[in-house]
Order: C-alpha cells, then structure tokens, then sequence
C-alpha cells in the first residue's frame, strides 16, 4: 500500500494491546487487560463501563499521564510519550485557576504556547462565546456556577485548539437539568467544529445522545465488551431520546452494562 493512503486511512488514535497494571506482587491490580481500540478523526467516542473498570486509565494513558504496561498508544501513527497541547482534557470537576478570571483561564493556554496576547484575547472572547459566556469573562472561577464552570473549562481545553478532547466524566458533578443543556451546547460545538472527541460517561443516555461510537468495557481487568453505533449525534432535536430507536439501543446499553456492574460487584466483595 503506498504511504499516502495508509496515512489517509490510519485512525487519528489506536490503542494496541494496551494493557495496565498498578502496583507490583501480591498488591498488584489489573486494571486493563490488552486493549485494541481505534478511534477515527472527527468521530465522538463515548466509553461507558461499570465503576473501576479502567476507563480513566485507558483515558489518561491517552492524555500521556500514564505509561501502559505493554502496549502503546499511537496518535497519527506516532507514539504517546506524555502530555501535549494536541490532547485537551477536561475534567471531572474544577482545575481551573482560582486566582485568574475566565478570560484569563482561557487565554492561559494560547498564551503558554507563545500566541500573542491579542490573539490570546481574541481566542478566548471566541470560545467564551460559544459556551455562552462572553458575559462572564470578567467573573472569578469562584462566583460562577458548577455548569459556568465546567464550560470554562471546556472552552481552556477548545481554546488550545487541540486535534482530540479528553473529557473525564465533565459533566458528572451537575444537576439534570444542567447537564442536559450542556450536552446539547456540546452537542452543538462537536457539531460545529468536528473535533475528535473520547469521552467517559456513567450515562447512557448521555452517551447515546452524543456518540457516533459507543464502547462498553467489561468490569475489570477492562476489555471491550462490545462497540455501537447510534444515529443521534447528527440530530439537533433534543426529543431524540424519545424516539422507539433510542429506546432500543438504551435497553440494550443497559443490559450489556447491567451484567458487567454485578461482576464488578461480585469483585468488590470479593476483596
Ligand atoms: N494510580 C493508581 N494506583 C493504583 N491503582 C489504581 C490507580 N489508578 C487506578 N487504579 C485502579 O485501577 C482500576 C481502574 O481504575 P479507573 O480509575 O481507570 O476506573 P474507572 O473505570 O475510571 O472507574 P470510575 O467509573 O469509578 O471512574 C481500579 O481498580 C483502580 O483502583
Ligand atoms: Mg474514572
């Protein structure tokens, strides 16, 4: 095959028997059994899995924070060796700077990539307005909402302009209602930008709606138990999640889950 159609059709990222174990002798946990994974650039992939079943692991091996065991992660065919400003990540709750305004949080990174500071502002006024916070720039992390937070947050990660977005569970610590609304905006930007997306998410609701992939994994040592894909991510409408199709696949999401969360049970028991 010549180079160029093997980069044109090369995933963005391939975990390759990726495998993950913490600690050493008899404390030794295996958190990932060999994990081969492709995701292809522009896609949104959603990874569910009952709790301590590897995700994060899998997803901060990705972000470079952790080494895998035996295996690699490759990124346009190269290898990961720790983090860089390709990857954003979001997390779960917070990390933002306490003492900078938003504008500041956002504009931080282009900064510390060497943008000027016009182009800083510039980029930062832009993503604030897209998660509807150009209102707020002024504001302290401290006076804002969970949710304004948490689109601060994904706004420092946009602002970056990374090739993937890691998001840990972002949306996690929000109320209902919150949450909704911010995975339509997300659903939104995604669909705006197409950036590739890996997000984690103990919601199947949420990962329907969203995803153009959907990756069960087992409880651990992880594995993927199997892999979907929903139809959802290119609709607007935030009544798809009533539709007879979206039933079907949450019924079958939730069995899948359902089986692997008492093994996890059994497991946790069992210690
Ligand atoms: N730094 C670490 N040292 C030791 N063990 C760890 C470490 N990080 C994770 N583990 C273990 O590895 C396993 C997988 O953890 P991980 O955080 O990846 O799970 P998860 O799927 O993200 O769970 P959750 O849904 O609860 O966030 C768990 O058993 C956990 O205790
Ligand atoms: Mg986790």
């Amino acid at each position: 095959m010549p180079p160029a159609e093997r980069v044109d059709h090369a995933p963005k990222v391939r975990f390759e028997e990726v495998s993950k174990c913490f600690g050493q002798g008899a404390d030794a946990v295996r958190a990932l059994e060999p994990i081969t994974l492709d995701i292809t650039e522009g896609e949104f992939t959603c990874l569910l899995g009952p709790s301590g079943c590897g995700k994060s692991t899998l997803l901060n091996i990705l972000a470079g924070f952790e080494q895998p065991t035996s295996g690699q992660v490759l990124m346009d065919g190269l290898s990961v060796r720790g983090p860089d400003p390709r990857r954003g990540v979001v997390f779960q709750q917070g990390a933002l700077f306490t003492w900078m305004n938003v504008h500041d949080n956002v504009a931080f990174g282009p900064l510390a990539t060497g943008k000027p500071a016009a182009q800083a502002d510039r980029l930062a006024a832009h993503y604030l307005e897209m998660v509807g916070l150009a209102a707020f720039a002024k504001r302290y992390p401290y006076e804002l909402s969970g949710g304004m937070q948490q689109r601060v947050g994904i706004a420092r990660a946009l602002a970056n302009d990374p090739e993937i977005l890691l998001m840990d569970e972002p949306f996690a610590a929000l109320d209902a209602q919150t949450r909704e609304l911010l995975q339509e905006e997300i659903k939104r930007i995604w669909q705006r930008t197409h950036k590739t997306v890996l997000w984690i998410t103990h919601s199947i609701d949420e990962a329907l709606f969203l995803a153009t992939e959907v990756v069960v994994m087992s409880a651990r040592p992880g594995r993927i138990k199997a892999s979907l894909r929903p139809q959802f991510s290119q609709s607007a409408d935030p009544a798809v999640v009533t539709s007879a199709e979206f039933a079907r696949m949450k019924a079958e999401i939730f069995g899948l889950l359902r089986e692997e969360a008492l093994t996890a049970q059994r497991q946790e028991g069992a210690q």
